[in-house]
């Protein structure tokens, strides 16, 4: 029996088989226990005997069964283990990596430059009142001017900020009438256009402000001088066009000469030789008024500028859309190494 046993030990290839040899000779209705339940019928002589034996047989069969056990569980475990490895030699998948946005980098740029020179940065809100977005700046209700650009009103004193001047006003109004200011604020505005390659409803806008005694505009045209030479190079030149703006008199355009050069990354320059880039003047009495300034004392310069238009020329964009369209093809092109 013993010898039957041992065999079917030692030929049990899996943890299930060996519990089965384990059933079948160690069990309850195994042969072993019957011969133990049995020993009642045997003489006094006999007992010790058939004991001993019987407790001998089961005590080496249930030693093969836990050490053919132990080696078993040990080869399973081995097996798992070789099938979960991982191999680290093998490549790794690469990752993609990410990027600021070409117009957060552009937006970034200009205020480092106007950082540098000794402006701070400022926001407001996009949801504007009436009063901060027009009335403040000098464009009182019907006023024409208000046409050059299109609203989208939220009710009758709310709207979508226009432009970025509305920080401006507020920012002034937080002075108490005598104290300079020197700020840049960018932002998202708003205006209701149709989209095409040159309009947006949304794009950003970044304006810059400077209010103290004695700003002439020559200091507004040093300030943009550097700007620009900084921006795309300090070959270019600048000049100032007439311009209207309710807020600012003068007013003025601002166009840089174009890059001479040819072919691509060339900016797109028509005929004159001169590209626009951005609206500015001195800050009108009457916004330095309504913000509580005396005009008499204080004067300032006022600038407006966006960054799409900045982008575009700098790396010859062609379609504002390009922006707001998030094509990864497009925006991949301008992360930096
Ligand atoms: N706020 C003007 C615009 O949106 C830009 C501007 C700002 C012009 C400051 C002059 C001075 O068009």
């Amino acid at each position: 029996l013993k010898q039957e046993a041992l065999e079917k030990v030692s030929k049990s290839e899996n943890v299930q088989s060996l519990k089965d040899v384990r059933v079948e000779y160690l069990g309850k209705k195994g042969p072993i226990t019957e011969v133990l339940r049995g020993m009642g019928k045997l003489s006094k002589e006999e007992r010790p005997v058939i004991g001993q034996l019987a407790n001998e047989v089961r005590e080496s069969i249930a030693a093969a069964i836990d050490t053919k056990q132990t080696r078993l569980e040990d080869e399973e475990l081995e097996k798992q283990l070789e099938a979960e490895s991982i191999d680290v030699t093998l490549p790794g998948r690469p990752v993609r990596v990410g990027g600021p946005h070409l117009l957060t980098s552009i937006v970034e740029e200009i205020e480092d430059l106007f950082i540098g020179m000794g402006f701070e940065i400022k926001e407001g809100p996009e949801v504007e009142t009436d009063y901060y977005n027009f009335e403040a700046l000098n464009l009182p209700k019907g006023h024409p001017a208000r046409d050059m650009q299109d609203s989208f009103y939220i009710t009758e004193e709310l709207l979508l900020r226009t432009h970025t001047s509305p920080v401006q006003a507020r920012t002034m109004g937080q002075k108490d009438g005598n104290e300079p200011v020197k700020m840049i604020c960018p932002g998202k505005v708003y205006r209701r256009d149709t989209d095409d390659a040159t309009h947006s409803h949304q794009f950003t806008q970044l304006e810059g402000l400077l209010v103290d005694k004695h700003v002439r505009m020559s200091d507004l045209k040093g300030v943009l001088n550097a700007f620009a030479k900084q921006m795309f190079g300090a070959e270019r030149d600048i000049r100032l066009r007439p311009s209207f703006f309710p807020f600012t008199e003068p007013s003025v355009e601002m166009d840089i000469s174009c890059k001479v050069c040819e072919g691509k990354g060339c900016s797109v320059c028509k005929g004159t030789g001169w590209i626009e880039i951005l609206g500015a003047g001195m800050v009108h009495p009457n916004v330095l008024e309504m913000a509580g300034y005396d005009p008499k004392e204080y004067s300032g310069f006022a600038f407006g500028m966006g960054p799409e238009r900045i982008a575009m020329l700098k790396y010859g964009v062609d379609d504002i859309r390009n922006f707001y369209t998030n094509d990864i093809r497009f925006l991949e092109q301008y992360h930096k190494a």
